[in-house]
């Protein structure tokens, strides 16, 4: 058994520990939000918050997350109000076929808590989720956005 610390909720899972967290999530913990996509930590879709910095849940294994705090978009809202990046996703009709869009706002939103300011440089060096859809102008718009609130 290991205990995960999930938006808030503490949860006894009974799974191999070398199982990736993403697994864990979904089909354990029923928390679809975050998706897969590569499965290798390439492409972002997975991205969660442990300790409050964005990781890729697809290449951590269980073990590796022991004691710390997971934040899936699924918490990301607090006290019936949506994150400044999702009011700002919301706001620049920033999603298409939306697959992504959950990793790419937890990867904002780590961003944001450590450089509340980010220049484009900044944004491109940190945000290196892949979207197939070519949504990247209105996600950098909407960084700016949020950054901005
Ligand atoms: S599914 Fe984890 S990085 Fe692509
Ligand atoms: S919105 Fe479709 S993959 Fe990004």
């Amino acid at each position: 058994m290991a205990l995960l610390t999930v938006n808030g909720r503490q949860y006894d899972v009974d799974v191999d520990p070398d199982t990736p967290l993403l697994w864990v999530l979904r089909d354990t913990l029923g928390l679809a939000g975050t998706k897969f996509g590569c499965g290798i930590a390439q492409c972002g879709a997975c991205t969660v918050h442990i300790d409050g910095a964005a990781m890729r849940s697809c290449a951590l294994p269980l073990r590796a997350i022991a004691g710390k705090s997971i934040v899936t978009i699924e918490g990301l809202a607090s006290g019936g109000l949506l994150h400044r990046v999702q009011q700002a996703w919301i706001d620049h009709d920033v999603p298409q076929c939306g697959y992504c869009q959950s990793g790419m706002i937890m990867a904002v939103a780590a961003l944001l808590k450590d450089q509340p300011r980010p220049t484009d440089a900044e944004i491109d060096a940190a945000i290196t989720n892949i979207c197939r859809c070519g949504t990247y102008q209105r996600i950098r718009a909407a960084i700016h956005a949020a950054a901005n609130t």
